[in-house]
């Protein structure tokens, strides 16, 4: 879909379909005063019977046909929500919700009033509208038959009051574009199921997002991962048929030699929880089990496509957890690239492994800070649901930096304990640690096992995305399936800086 910038009247435009805003409850005003005027007190009839309140991504649409003088045929109504509730994320919900209805009733151009809310420039508003529109419209038709009748939106005007803001909001625009793509590229990854998404499918997937866009790739195979002593990565593929592939990614758009930011991505293109076998009922779902990983390759796929002005590596070490001869068994003891020796007490706690190699591989890069994201522990998704990323670390400048990026993003955050006890559970009988501890306060124990594989001294934080990786409802700019949970999250953190 194509995204344009205008300025000028919204109701003459040459769309198919205007659209435009209103805080619930509140007087028609604006463009919507207008049309409401030409109509007869259309709009206030329909707020008073409460067939349109402007609740929050409530549509209302009318015919306004030839009245309009050749403007809009169509006017869509959409709701903002209360004005005393009102957040930045309420027009990317707004904005949603209107793309994916005008979509279905089979409009192909609309224009979008563009109006500065609550202290929201209208170049800020313009962002939000775009990455509402192009995030909701997302689809995944992969495995589908192709359908001859397919409602496609093709194009969205903004229309700003403003003519001296068309420029800036262009430039916005442009960028969220590429946001959206790359967030939408990882959803792909993430939907497709896990015979179509191998780790090798992964890492080609990672190759065409290099040479599109421009940054580093290297991958490392079995042998150069047992060379570097990777046993705890290893250990997690070698049941698995399908080869593991260790996939790291450079984006040097920052100052030569200034330290990166690495950020480490858990892939499991499919964890059956190995000879800890998971249980029948939704284990189909564990095909987004490398989310983190293909929000990391998104990640850098964007960082590239923006030339961000900083030095940023990405590393995911991608495995199949299966059970089989050749798997590892619980008992079976491994050794990390670091030294570091591991009991398996759970075959099925395996994404700790693959990111505690991760992790000691990142330290080459002497890295400013690391960030890792991980759907690492169904506790997480008691703790928290499907509302927020666990978050915990040992440096308050990145969880900060995370914090702050997820209130922009509204790719929520919240901040667990790492208190040292919480280690306790982790330390080894006849090694050094145990990959398994016990059931309670399963997401801080699994966040402080991997710390014990950050080099030393280096400023970490790990996100738990379990319940926040997959929508199971839909909800307006976010359809059924894959978030893309974190791409918008560490783009905001990267181009922020600290
Ligand atoms: N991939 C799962 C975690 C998960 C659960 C992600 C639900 C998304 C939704 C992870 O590998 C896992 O199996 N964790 C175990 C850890 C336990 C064995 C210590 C878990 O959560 O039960
Ligand atoms: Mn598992
Ligand atoms: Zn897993």
């Amino acid at each position: 879909m194509e995204i344009k910038v205008t300025s000028g009247d919204i109701l003459s435009q040459k769309s198919d379909a205007a659209v435009l805003f209103s805080f619930e409850d509140e007087k028609p005003d604006g463009a919507a005063a207008r049309l409401d005027k030409t109509f007869g007190g259309i709009i206030a009839v329909a707020m008073k019977s409460g067939e349109f309140t402007g609740k929050l991504a409530e549509t209302f649409l009318l015919h306004a046909g030839p009245h309009m003088g050749g403007g809009p045929a169509k006017v869509m109504l959409v709701g903002l929500g209360k004005r005393e509730k009102f957040r930045p994320d309420n027009v990317r919900r707004a904005a949603g919700k209107a793309a994916t209805s005008l979509r279905s009733i089979g409009v192909k151009t609309a224009a979008f009033e563009v109006v500065e809310y609550e202290g929201l420039s209208a170049v800020d508003v313009s962002g939000l509208l775009a990455e509402g529109a192009l995030l909701g419209l997302y689809t995944y038709d992969e495995f589908r038959a192709k359908d001859p009748k397919k409602k496609e939106l093709g194009s969205i005007t903004l229309v700003l009051k403003d003519k001296a803001s068309e420029k800036l909001a262009r430039k916005v625009t442009e960028s969220v574009r590429i946001v959206a793509e790359s967030v939408s590229f990882a959803k792909d990854m993430i939907n497709a199921p896990s015979n179509e998404m191998t780790p090798a499918i992964m890492a080609e997937r990672a190759k065409r997002a290099a040479k599109e866009t421009g940054f580093k790739l290297t991958v490392l195979d079995t042998s150069d991962c047992r060379k570097l002593k990777m046993g705890a990565y290893l250990g997690v593929a070698q049941g698995s048929a399908q080869p593991p592939k260790f996939i790291v990614m450079e984006h040097n758009g920052g100052k030569k030699g200034a330290r990166p930011v690495v950020l480490v991505g858990k892939a499991i293109t499919f964890d059956t929880g190995g000879i800890s076998i998971k249980p029948v009922a939704g284990m189909e779902k564990m095909k987004y089990d490398m989310a983190g990983g293909a929000a990391v390759i998104g990640t850098l796929r964007a960082a590239a496509a923006l030339k961000l002005p900083v030095n940023v590596v990405g590393i995911v070490p991608a495995a199949e957890n299966m059970p089989s001869g050749s798997a590892c068994k619980p008992g079976d003891i491994v050794r990390a690239m670091n030294g570091k020796t591991v009991e398996i007490i759970s075959t099925d706690a395996e994404g700790r492994m693959v990111l505690a190699d991760a992790l000691c591989y990142s330290e080459r890069y002497k890295p400013k800070a690391i960030v890792d994201i991980a759907t690492l522990t169904g506790g997480c998704v008691v703790a928290l649901g499907e509302l927020a990323i666990g978050l915990m670390g040992n440096n308050e400048g990145v969880i900060n930096g995370l914090k702050g990026a997820g209130e922009a993003t509204f790719e929520r955050v919240w901040e667990l304990p790492m208190w040292d006890e919480y280690l306790d559970s982790m330390k080894g009988d006849v090694s050094d640690l145990k990959n398994a501890g016990g059931r309670d306060a399963q997401t801080v124990t699994a966040g402080k096992f991997i710390e014990e594989f950050v080099p030393k001294g280096t400023p970490w934080a790990h996100l738990d995305i379990a319940g926040t990786a997959w929508e199971e409802k839909g909800q307006p700019y976010i359809p059924k399936g894959a978030r893309g949970t974190g791409v918008r999250l560490l783009l905001h953190y990267l181009a922020a800086g600290e």
